[in-house]
C-alpha cells in the first residue's frame, strides 16, 4: 500500500486559478454569446517582443548545427545570462553571477524553496498573499490544519495588511523563521518603501530569521523612493533570498524564465547551531532536481537586456501601466475606493459593503461578464476586495472598466453600494 502525502488533503479543494478558470469555462460554455473579459490571473497579452524572438530564433537554428549545438547546460544557468542579470538588474548591489539560479519560473522557485528548510520552522506570510507560499508550506507538512472558521491554517502567521494598516504589514509579534514578503504586492498592488522593508530586514537579522522576497513585480515601479531589490536595504544580504522572474516584466510568462538570488551570506542552521550555506544547499538542490532552462529561452532573456530588447520592453509597461492607470482612475470617478496600480500591474478594489468577494466575483461575471480574482481566495484579509489585472489588452481592458462602472451603479440602485 503506498501511503499519500496527506498533508495535501489539508488544502483547499482546487489551486485558486484553477476554481476561476472552471467557473469562466462553465460560464462560456452555457452562454457562447457573450463577450467575456478576462482581468482575472495577472497572465500578460502583448506578444513577444522582437528582440527576443529574433534571439530565439538565432538560438534555434545554432541548436540544429555541429557547432552550435547544446545537450545539458548548467543546472544553474548559463553564464552569459547571469552575467547579464547581475550586469542590469545588480549592478552596484555586490550581487555575484554564483548567486544567482537561472529557472523556469518564480513560481516554482517560490514553492521548491520550502526544500531547503526544516520542517519545524515557524512561518509568517502577509494576508492576502499569492496562494503559492502557503500552498506549499502546507503541502511540505509546516503548518497544521485548516481552519474554517478563521480561514487560516494552523501554526502559521498571519501578518494582515488591509486599509487599516495603510497595506503595511506589522513585524510578526511572535519570533518567526520564514517571512514571504512580495512587493510591489500580489494581489494588493501596494508597495513598502525602503524604511518600512528595512523593519523586516532588521527582524530578520536580530532573529536568525530568513525573507523570501518576491519581486516578480518590480519593473512596475514608478514611485521614487520603493525599492526595485530587497538588497538595496543595508543587511539584506545576510537574511534575504529574492526571486525575479521574467514572466510579467518581459512577457515570458509562456516562455518560462525566471531567477532566484541567494547571496553567499545568507545562512541557515543545523539543530545543533551550525551555519549552513543557503546557497550551498540551494545549489544542491538544483543540481539534483533540475537540468537547468533551454538555451533558446535563456537566449531569449539575455536579449531583453540588449539597448533594443530594454526599449521594447519599457513600451509593454507602459502599455499595462497605461490600464492600471485606466481602471484605477475609470473605478475611482464612479466611486469605487481602489488601491494599488500606480506600482502594480495589479488593481485592488473595496467592494460593496456586505458583500463577499466570491459573491461580486459571481455577479460580476453574470451581469458583466467581467472575470477578476475574488479577494477572499487569497486570505481571510482579502474578504471584500477584489482584484482586477491590467495586463489585458488596452480596448479589452476600457470596455471591462465601462461595465464595471456600469454594473456599480446598478448596485448603487439597489443600495448595495
Ligand atoms: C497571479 O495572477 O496572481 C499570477 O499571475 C499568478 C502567477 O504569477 O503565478
Amino acid at each position: 500500500m503506498a501511503n499519500v502525502n496527506e498533508n495535501f488533503l489539508k488544502l483547499q479543494d482546487s489551486y485558486l486559478f484553477s476554481t476561476i478558470a472552471k467557473k469562466v469555462a462553465k460560464f462560456t460554455e452555457e452562454n457562447p454569446n457573450k463577450k467575456v473579459i478576462k482581468l482575472g490571473i495577472g497572465d500578460v497579452t502583448r506578444p513577444v517582443i522582437p528582440a527576443v524572438l529574433s534571439a530565439m530564433h538565432k538560438a534555434v537554428d545554432e541548436m540544429g548545427t555541429k557547432e552550435g549545438f547544446r545537450g545539458y547546460g548548467p543546472e544553474q544557468g548559463y553564464d552569459f545570462l547571469r552575467n547579464a542579470i547581475v550586469e542590469n538588474e545588480y549592478k552596484n548591489l555586490g550581487i555575484e553571477p554564483d548567486e544567482i539560479f537561472v529557472s523556469d519560473g518564480a513560481k516554482c522557485d517560490c514553492g521548491n524553496i520550502v526544500d531547503i528548510f526544516g520542517m519545524e520552522n515557524k512561518v509568517a506570510i502577509t494576508d492576502p498573499v499569492y496562494p503559492v507560499y502557503i500552498d506549499t508550506n502546507v503541502i511540505s507538512g509546516r503548518s497544521g490544519n485548516f481552519n474554517e472558521s478563521t480561514g487560516t491554517y494552523e501554526n502559521i502567521v498571519y501578518l494582515p495588511v488591509n486599509s487599516s494598516n495603510n497595506f503595511i504589514p506589522e513585524l510578526p509579534k511572535e519570533r518567526v523563521d520564514m517571512i514571504y514578503l512580495c512587493f510591489p504586492n500580489n494581489p494588493t498592488g501596494t508597495v513598502l518603501n525602503k524604511e518600512e522593508l528595512k523593519k523586516f530586514v532588521d527582524y530578520a537579522r536580530k532573529n536568525n530569521s530568513i525573507i523570501l522576497f518576491d519581486s516578480a513585480y518590480e519593473a512596475f515601479i514608478t514611485e521614487k523612493d520603493i525599492p526595485h531589490s530587497i538588497y538595496e536595504i543595508e543587511g539584506a544580504k545576510e537574511v534575504a533570498i529574492e526571486f525575479k522572474s521574467f514572466s510579467k516584466t518581459a512577457g515570458f510568462t509562456g516562455v518560462r524564465c525566471a531567477y532566484t538570488v541567494i547571496p553567499k551570506t545568507v545562512y541557515g542552521y543545523t539543530k545543533a547551531g551550525e551555519k549552513v550555506s543557503l546557497n550551498k544547499l540551494w545549489n544542491r538542490r538544483t543540481t539534483t532536481k533540475f537540468n537547468g532552462v533551454s538555451y533558446v529561452v535563456q537566449r531569449a532573456a539575455e536579449a531583453i537586456y540588449t539597448d533594443e530588447g530594454k526599449k521594447q520592453i519599457k513600451e509593454n509597461i507602459e502599455y499595462y501601466q497605461e490600464n492600471a492607470r485606466v481602471i484605477k482612475e475609470g473605478l475611482q470617478e464612479a466611486g469605487f475606493t481602489v488601491y494599488g496600480g500606480v506600482n502594480a500591474p495589479y488593481i485592488w478594489l473595496k467592494i460593496p459593503s456586505g458583500m463577499k468577494s466570491w459573491e461580486f466575483f459571481d455577479m460580476l461575471l453574470n451581469e458583466a461578464n467581467v472575470v477578476g480574482t475574488p479577494g477572499s481566495g487569497f486570505g481571510p484579509s482579502g474578504e471584500g476586495y477584489f482584484r482586477l489585472t491590467a495586463f489585458g489588452d488596452k480596448e479589452n481592458t476600457k470596455e471591462a472598466v465601462e461595465r464595471v462602472v456600469k454594473f456599480g451603479k446598478t448596485l448603487a440602485k439597489h443600495n448595495k453600494i
